[in-house]
């Protein structure tokens, strides 16, 4: 497997950004968005591209499970959805844009990610980087700004703080934060494409790694067993090249170990597959 080298830094001209708007109509969230994008543009060289979810009419997920066992190529839904990861192949960044609805991300935004839960599986995104801009009337904001982030995270973005706006704020702390998280953006080339990864980022990895030792789980889940053996994973510290201190190589061994340990007990696996047939 070809590793990133340690600790490279996004060494771009220019940057490309993907922006996956999830309202469903071009409104206040897309301008919003606009506005961040413009002022982004003023201070430093992009090159966006804009997907509209609302445009793309993807189907909804069927809940079949076959992305997530045997690959995505056996998704009976055929749309545009692949060509969004394409997409997002092709860019340094990506912001996902959306209006808090009901509390939480439009139904859009929702189905998109449900569509990509193998990506959850067989994470691919390391290396690039990821922001949600979010609007609301009064709340939501947050538990919406922690959802992407999570579901980012797995997938392998280096998540950034979200910008989020509230159509009530005025005009200044608007303003403000669509300055703030320009700034953010621009300091992506002083930052580590491939940091070191945080305790639960390494324990997460190790106890995946670990289960995928196990037979039962081979049987569930082949298409992400030969997912990790491809890359390399199975033996690596870590999904990518990166220097782990003494403190943390010792960690990973526990984790490995506690990994191997939960695997081996109960009938976690058993359920796993009841739920996903
Ligand atoms: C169906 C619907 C549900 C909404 N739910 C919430 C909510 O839970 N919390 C909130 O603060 N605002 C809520 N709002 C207000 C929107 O988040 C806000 O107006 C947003 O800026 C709309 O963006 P858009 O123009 O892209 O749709 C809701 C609006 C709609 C239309």
């Amino acid at each position: 497997m070809r590793l990133p080298p340690r600790c490279s830094r996004l060494q771009v001209l220019m940057l490309k950004i993907l922006a996956i708007h999830g309202s469903p109509h071009k409104g206040q969230t897309c301008e919003a968005a606009m506005e961040f994008l413009k002022e982004l543009g003023n201070k430093t060289d992009i090159e966006t591209r804009h997907v509209y979810l609302f445009q793309q009419r993807l189907e909804f997920c069927r809940g079949c499970g076959t992305c997530v066992t045997h690959g995505e190529d056996g998704c009976p839904n055929k749309d545009g959805f692949r060509e969004v990861h394409a997409a997002i192949r092709d860019a340094d960044a990506v912001i996902v844009t959306t209006p808090v609805y009901a509390l939480q991300v439009t139904a859009l935004v929702k189905n998109f990610i449900d569509r990509s839960s193998y990506v959850m599986h067989r994470p691919c995104y390391f290396g690039k980087w990821f922001m949600s801009v979010s609007t609301q009337y009064f709340t939501g904001d947050k538990e919406v700004e922690k959802y992407l982030a999570d579901v980012m995270r797995f997938w392998g973005f280096n998540v950034m703080p979200g910008l989020r706006i509230t159509m009530t704020q005025k005009r200044d702390e608007v303003r403000k934060r669509i300055g703030a998280a320009v700034t953010r953006f621009q300091a992506i080339e002083r930052r580590a494409r491939f940091p070191v990864p945080t305790w639960k980022d390494l324990m997460m990895f190790r106890f995946r790694r670990s289960a995928m030792g196990s037979k039962r789980f081979a049987d569930v889940f082949p298409r992400d067993v030969g997912y990790f053996r491809e890359k390399g994973w199975l033996e690596a510290p870590y999904y990518y090249d990166v220097r782990l201190d003494p403190l943390k190589r010792a960690a990973g061994l526990v984790f490995d170990a506690v990994g191997r340990a939960m695997m081996g007990s109960g009938n976690r696996q058993d359920a796993t597959r009841s739920a996903i047939r």
